[in-house]
């Protein structure tokens, strides 16, 4: 019989996320694996949900929760309720969650609790700073699944040292939960959406783009975009290399960056980042676009945890506009630096990794067959 499993989407990356595994269900797992996928609603707006479904061919949800936008507790307590009564219809054999956002924590907990295996995708990361909301979720969702997938070496560390048995050969349980270190799901979405990417995406062409001449950035951390001073010194940054290197800026922004550029910003910055011939601020674009975006910028400003592995495979240096990353690989090896929201940090980066020739890509993200792998672990564990 089938294997039913609940893969919960909600947030931009998750959906890019689920993809790979999609594919692979259908691809090879179809026999042995249903997968249905709930929607939180958390992201709605089309160019943040509906155009990955379209254009990464993921299989459109059973269910939407459509729980949009709200403060940490109302948006989680919204996801907690409604995927309790799905996963009490439904009743899944396991319920998968990506990364760490709260549709995750909802995803894991309304499980868990009703004693519903949770297979986590993306355990193990830390940032080991619990101001992070993300930090708290990935925290707990680790802690409260049966089936944990690592997309990095340093992932098995951290939760080999938070007293997870990485030997475990028993049955997998919430009280006796396994732990495999199959690489990045992401690595094989940039893999295979790299070719498709290059044959149908116009976004170079349609802002006027050249071929490492410009720099890729994006920005969305609330620790940024709601912390006045980090906004001005981000976007003094953006003026500053944007006018010293000749450079366009193209910041694809996310709803909630756009949404409080012109009240974090200073009157005269905002005006200057308006104003600015070299500074392009377009709407969120597909995941063929920023593919394209990504392969063919000169490098990458970045406070995104995706885009900063992802100039990682297409071969990008990579300025991190954070104090710590989960992907710390990048940084040890010299191909991103953190420069946090600080305009002399974020210069002198750029700066260094501009002139800086020397770069090498180890196969720190797997093989491109995650997806395959943690559906086999499914198949055979639960
Ligand atoms: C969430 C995740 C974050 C992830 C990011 C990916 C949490 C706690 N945070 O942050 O880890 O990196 O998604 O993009 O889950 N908005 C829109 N339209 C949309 C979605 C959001 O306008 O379709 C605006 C709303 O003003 C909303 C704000 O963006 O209040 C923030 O959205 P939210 O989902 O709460 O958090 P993100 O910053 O997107
Ligand atoms: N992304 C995209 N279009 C954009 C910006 C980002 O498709 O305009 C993709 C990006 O390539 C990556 C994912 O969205 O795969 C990352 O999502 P985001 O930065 O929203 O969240 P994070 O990874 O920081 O959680």
């Amino acid at each position: 019989m089938k294997k039913k499993i609940i893969t919960i989407i909600g947030a931009r990356p998750q959906i890019i996320k689920s993809s790979a595994i999609s594919r692979a269900v259908k691809n090879e797992f179809n026999e042995q694996l249903e997968e249905i996928i709930v929607h939180s609603g958390q992201h709605y707006d089309a160019s943040m949900s509906s155009i990955f479904l379209e254009e990464m061919s993921i299989p459109q949800p059973k269910y939407n929760l459509g729980v949009g936008s709200g403060s940490h507790g109302a948006q989680t307590g919204k996801m907690l309720e409604g995927l309790e009564r799905i996963f009490l219809d439904e009743k899944p054999d396991a319920v998968l969650v990506y990364g760490d956002t709260n549709s995750t924590i909802a995803g894991a907990l309304a499980a868990a609790k009703i004693r519903i295996p949770v297979v986590h995708v993306e355990a193990g990361l830390r940032s080991f700073n619990k101001s992070m909301p993300e930090e708290l979720n990935r925290v707990a969702c680790d802690h409260m699944s049966t089936l944990l997938f690592t997309p990095t070496e340093t992932g098995i560390t951290n939760l080999k040292k938070e007293g997870f048995a990485i030997e475990n050969v028993n049955k997998a349980s919430a009280d006796n939960p396994k732990v495999y270190h199959c690489g990045d799901i992401m690595f094989d979405n940039s893999l295979y959406f790299s070719d498709v990417s290059a044959k149908k995406s116009e976004i170079l062409k349609a802002h006027n783009l050249t071929t490492n001449d410009y720099v890729l950035m994006t920005v969305h951390r609330d620790s940024n975009t709601d912390v006045k001073e980090n906004m001005e010194s981000i976007f003094q940054s953006v003026v500053d290399l944007s006018s010293k290197y000749n450079l366009p800026f193209v910041l694809p922004l996310h709803p909630r960056t756009k949404g409080k550029l012109e009240t974090q910003l200073s009157s005269e910055l905002y005006q200057k980042v308006m104003d600015s011939n070299k500074v392009q601020i377009i709407e969120p674009v597909g995941f063929l676009d920023i593919i394209a975006l990504e392969k063919n910028a000169r490098m990458i400003v970045t406070d995104s945890g995706g885009l900063q592995k992802e100039s990682f495979f297409f071969e990008k240096p990579c300025v991190i506009l954070r104090p710590q990353t989960e992907w710390i690989e990048i940084v040890n090896n010299g191909n991103a630096l953190l420069a946090d929201a600080d305009r002399v940090r974020i210069n002198e980066a750029f700066d260094a990794l501009y002139l800086k020739t020397d770069y090498t890509y180890p196969s720190f993200y797997g093989d491109g067959k995650a997806a395959e792998f943690i559906c086999q672990k499914i198949v055979n564990e639960l």
